[in-house]
């Protein structure tokens, strides 16, 4: 069993195990860093973190083009409902959400949420189980204690972790993270998309007994 994922740029990916294919986050419009278009994007499922236009902004188009069942909060749920769709499954954070592909858990982030000025509910994290593999997308968030419970409750064997610093944690912060969630690969995520603004060296993402594994936009890598 495993899962090739492939790096969006910024925060999003596509995972896909052969059978099914999500996707989380995957902004590609106005995003410098994108190699893809929402038009190269074929999934099934689409989980959203937060509503941020560099999460959500493709959301919306992306679900409808595929027809794809759309895993949110429930304020981001009534917004795709007001826009005509609704083809999705809201929860929040603690819960555990059941897909044909496998499941996915919303955990607490420390951000924000809202689009165009709108309150988009509690901003999450997300943990995807699919392919016999675990992986725990942290959002945007602050580092937070119970990073070490949720490692020790859904042993995630990947964690993407934000650490561009400035809106999330940067390097050094990740770096207690990674060590924190307890994952054997780290990929830092949420970095070097806006220049000034987020981190361009992440050198000090360097956990104890963790391989970090950056992946370039449009890059592939596969959990086996
Ligand atoms: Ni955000
Ligand atoms: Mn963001």
């Amino acid at each position: 069993m495993s899962v090739k994922m492939t790096f969006l740029g910024h925060a999003g990916f596509l995972f896909d195990d052969g059978t099914h294919q999500v996707a989380i986050d995957p902004w590609l419009t106005g995003n410098p860093v994108a190699t893809m278009k929402p038009a190269d994007v074929k999934v099934g499922h689409i989980v959203v973190t937060h509503g941020h236009g560099d999460h959500f902004g493709d959301v919306e188009a992306i679900a409808k083009e595929n027809s794809a069942t759309v895993y949110c909060a429930y304020e981001v749920m009534e917004y795709l409902n007001e826009k005509g769709y609704e083809k999705v499954q809201p929860g929040n954070t603690g819960g555990k959400l059941v897909g044909d592909f496998g499941w996915v858990a919303f955990t607490q982030a420390f951000h924000s949420s809202s689009f165009n000025g709108r309150y988009m509910g509690q901003p999450m994290g997300a943990v995807l189980h699919m392919g016999g593999r675990t992986i725990y997308h942290c959002g945007d968030t602050g580092i937070f204690g119970d990073m070490k419970l949720l490692g020790e409750i859904y042993k995630p064997d990947v964690a993407l972790i934000p650490v561009g610093d400035r809106f999330t944690m940067g390097p050094e912060l990740g770096k207690m993270a990674a060590e924190m969630i307890g994952a054997k690969v780290a990929i830092p995520i949420h970095y070097k998309t806006f220049p000034g603004m987020l981190a361009d060296d992440i050198s000090a993402f360097a956990p104890a007994g963790i391989e970090v594994r950056p992946l370039a936009p449009g890059e592939s890598w596969t959990c086996a």
